[in-house]
């Protein structure tokens, strides 16, 4: 299997950041977001992101842009990597819609948090060719790639997406189709369990974040954490965990949910558990 025109769906952080190392790595990319402007915004940073590993001596962001181009709807393409909200149902939809527009051959691929691959492989007629393909924010930096086998996924389309995340410059590591798969199983709770913390009043957000910098060599506080990831996406994951796996300590904390309602969703509203500029 070769992915030579990449379908990225969703241009939001994910999406762009997706797009972007696809691109770096000599592919052709189609970019396509269902918001008004979304697109022309995930371009942005990616210019962005970019001109700063230019400045290092990375390749020339025209050069990679110039492999980027916006697309009003879904594609035909080698390989779609959806990158879209998490909710179980939207991604379904663009499932159904992708198995229409995109050859038999391609693979479709999630970058979902915690989303069954099985269930996204139901809304389609080729739940071989259905996997997950879980990058880490930000994109650009963090070299994981969680491989996710859906119940029905082939070796080679396991193969052929794990070899895709080598040459993106990636590692990849599989995991099975459970409830968060392996990294949100063990870093959502951590997250929601600091929500209670400054939920109790045991502690203000900047000592929350201390501790873990300072006390785990962790690079960034569990707080600052889910305002980079987004607080509704944290909630939507919790969700998935909650109820994939019955057991009531993965409940989304109140506050998270609160906060959600209150619109600050983190660092892409410009305010969650801290103000941003
Ligand atoms: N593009 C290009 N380069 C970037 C970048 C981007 N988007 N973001 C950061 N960088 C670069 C910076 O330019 C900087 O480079 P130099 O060291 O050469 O100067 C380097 O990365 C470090 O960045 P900063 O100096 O700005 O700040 P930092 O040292 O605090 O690092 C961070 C920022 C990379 C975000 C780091 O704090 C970090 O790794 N945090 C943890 C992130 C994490 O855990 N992510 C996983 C979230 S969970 C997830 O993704 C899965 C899910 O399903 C929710
Ligand atoms: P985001 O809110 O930054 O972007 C989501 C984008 O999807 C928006 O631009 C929105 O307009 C678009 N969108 C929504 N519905 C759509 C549709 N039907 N068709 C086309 N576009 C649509 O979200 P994000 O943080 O980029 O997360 C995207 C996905 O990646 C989610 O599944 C999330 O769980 C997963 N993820 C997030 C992180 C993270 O740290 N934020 C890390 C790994 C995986």
């Amino acid at each position: 299997m070769e992915f030579e025109h990449v379908l990225v769906v969703g241009a939001g952080q994910m999406g762009g950041g997706i797009a972007q190392v696809v691109a770096a790595s000599g592919r052709r990319v189609s970019l396509h977001d269902a918001a008004p402007g979304a697109v022309e915004r995930g371009i942005d940073a990616i210019r962005k992101s970019l001109t700063k590993l230019a400045e290092k001596g990375g390749e020339d962001p025209d050069e990679v842009l110039s492999r980027i181009a916006p697309a009003d709807d879904l594609v035909a393409a080698d390989l779609m990597i959806e990158a879209i909200v998490e909710n179980a149902d939207v991604k379904r939809a663009i499932f159904g819609r992708a198995d229409e527009v995109l050859p038999a051959t391609a693979v479709l691929a999630s970058n979902t948090s915690s989303i069954p691959i099985t269930l996204l492989a139901a809304a389609t007629s080729r739940p071989e060719r259905v996997i997950g393909m879980h990058f880490f924010n930000p994109v650009p930096v963090l070299k994981l790639v969680e491989v996710i086998r859906g119940l029905e996924t082939s070796d080679e389309t396991t193969a052929a997406i794990s070899a895709l995340a080598r040459d993106l410059g990636k590692t990849p590591a599989e995991a099975r189709d459970l409830p968060g798969f392996v990294s949100n199983r063990i870093l959502m709770p951590f997250i929601n369990e600091a929500a209670y913390v400054l939920l109790e009043g045991v502690a203000d957000p900047e000592a929350i974040d201390t501790i873990a910098k300072l006390g785990f060599a962790h690079p960034m506080g569990p707080l600052a954490l889910a305002d980079l990831i987004g607080l509704d996406t944290c909630v939507a994951i919790m969700e998935v965990l909650h109820e994939g796996l019955g057991n009531p300590k993965y409940a989304p904390c109140p506050l998270l949910r609160q906060y959600v309602q209150a619109g600050r969703l983190g660092r892409k509203s410009g305010r969650g558990f801290y103000t941003y500029a």
